[in-house]
């Protein structure tokens, strides 16, 4: 499978799970979804990181996101794994992870990086969209842990400029200002968003949020 791009489809799959056989695209419905890669079980930094996605799973509900992991270990491992996650991590690993032995989908999503580990996979993240197109990839390497903080964040700002004519500078967090989308001429953008645009430089207008 050659490189997944943004825009491209993101590929259906059915795989073994620790939930059981699960179709991805039914698993996600009509909703948006996140899956993220893990190099292997029983290591330090993915059991962080799952314990961490599990205290954030309603963070993700509440956006509408549905969860699914992936390693490249079996089933019955990940079911082992899953009760160490929640002793040290003190929580309740409530998403499904692909026990993905065959790498069918680790292939599909081009998650071994052959240069960096032949056999595991590194740490991919794909967001995908209600329409199933991929909105937006993310590569980390094994020895570096995610920020789930920085995921949400991007899940508010690729919700937001889905439905409105914005887009959200650097570091932006949901409720701060956003900048009016260049295509926009700020005439017609002053009729638009009703609670002010202020013009920075042409091509630089802010707004407040929109949803607040
Ligand atoms: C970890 O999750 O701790 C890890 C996995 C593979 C290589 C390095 C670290």
């Amino acid at each position: 499978m050659a490189t997944l791009r943004l825009g491209d489809t993101a590929p259906d799959f059915t795989a073994e799970t620790s939930q059981g056989t699960l179709n991805f695209y039914e698993y996600l419905g009509d909703g948006w979804g996140i899956l993220f890669s893990h190099p292997a079980d029983f290591t330090p930094v993915c059991t962080t990181e799952l314990g961490t996605a599990a205290k954030f799973k309603q963070e993700f509900e509440k956006r509408n996101v549905k969860m699914m992991a992936l390693s490249v270990d079996g089933a019955a491992s990940h079911a082992e794994w899953i009760k160490d996650i929640n002793e040290t991590q003190n929580t309740v690993v409530n998403f499904p992870i692909v026990a993905d032995e065959d790498r069918k989908v680790s292939d599909l999503y081009d998650m071994i990086h052959p240069n960096a580990d032949d056999t595991l996979t590194v740490r991919s993240v794909f967001i995908i969209g209600p329409d199933k197109k991929v909105k937006l990839t993310l590569t980390y390497p094994a020895s570096t842990g995610r920020n789930f903080y920085e995921l949400l964040r991007v899940v508010d700002s690729l919700q937001l400029t889905a439905y409105h004519k914005v887009a959200t500078p650097a570091n932006w967090e949901s409720g701060e200002k956003v900048v009016v989308s260049p295509a926009i001429p700020t005439g017609e953008a002053r009729e638009i968003f009703t609670k002010g645009v202020e013009e920075v430089k042409p091509y630089l207008r802010l707004t407040p949020d929109p949803t607040v």
